[in-house]
């Protein structure tokens, strides 16, 4: 599903970019489909007697119907929607930690970011621990880290609580540990999902200048937020999703108008 574009094949030579278009999008996503079951009996017993009647126990409901956007290198997109349209599925998929059930993803580079507030963390071990485990898999070295690991510390803002287990850990310190591990990785796209709801004034300041100089670097962004103006200063277009389907895609200032509107 996630290759490398640099030596990516198409599936089909109509969908390889056309002349003029950028020829390296970090990102494209091709009627992009993603379904969950959801389970319509209650207890053990309607499960046992819908199973002898043959009932169907479960269905299938498109958390993302058909989706398709490209992005160039160096965008920053804000990705919006009511509660439950498909936002997270969407970064998700992006991060492929879950598969696509039809269509396609092609992603270019290392992306890393904070997907749910403490996704990724494992809530019986400390902080240090999780930043190591945190940062493997975002597929940094144990010298990477090491390297880097008192400027996390430092951005975070834990201090000492660094060897407290993070079960202890309040929700921002949680995001805020997160988003340090996040951005001292050498990513190319950076995903944030409502991170920046949870830490408060002074660390959402520090967050936006962290991000302000991820874009100078022409990194490419997917925000997550419900607040029109940190979305209109963070990103350039929006991407409006609605019960799993994108029904707008365009520049930020008109996006947040649609989203207004509807
Ligand atoms: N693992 C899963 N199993 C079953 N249903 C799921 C799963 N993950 C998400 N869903 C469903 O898919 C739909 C989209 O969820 P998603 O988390 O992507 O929404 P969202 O746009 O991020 O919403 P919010 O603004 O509340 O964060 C919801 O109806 C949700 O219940
Ligand atoms: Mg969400």
């Amino acid at each position: 599903m996630h290759s490398d574009f640099s030596n990516a094949v198409w599936q089909n030579p109509l969908e390889a970019p056309k002349p003029g278009a950028d020829p390296r999008p970090a990102i494209v996503f091709h009627g992009v489909t993603k379904s969950f079951d959801i389970k319509h009996t209650h207890s053990l017993k309607e499960t046992v007697v819908a199973a002898f009647k043959r009932k169907a126990i479960s269905s299938k409901f498109d958390a993302l119907h058909d989706v398709s956007f490209t992005v160039p290198e160096g965008q920053s997109i804000a990705l919006m929607g009511r509660n439950g349209s498909g936002k997270s599925t969407t970064l998700k998929l992006l991060s492929g930690v879950m598969p696509v059930d039809k269509g396609w993803i092609r992603t270019r580079g290392r992306i890393a970011g904070l997907l749910e507030v403490g996704a990724g963390f494992h809530p019986d071990l400390t902080g240090r621990t999780n930043v190591y485990l945190n940062a493997a898999i975002l597929g940094m070295s144990k010298a990477e880290v090491d390297e880097r690991f008192d400027s996390i510390v430092e951005f975070a803002e834990i201090g000492d609580f660094i060897d407290t287990e993070v079960k202890f850990y309040s929700s921002g310190m949680y995001s805020r540990l997160g988003f340090a591990v996040a951005i001292h990785t050498e990513l190319d796209t950076l995903l944030v999902d409502e991170v920046l709801s949870v830490g408060d004034a002074k660390f959402r300041e520090k967050c936006f200048a962290k991000i302000d100089e991820l874009q100078a670097q022409r990194k490419t962004m997917f925000v997550v937020s419900h607040s029109a103006s940190q979305v209109k200063q963070l990103c350039e277009r929006g991407i409006i999703l609605e019960r799993g389907r994108k029904v707008f895609d365009g520049p930020i200032d008109e996006a947040v108008d649609f989203l207004e509107r509807s």
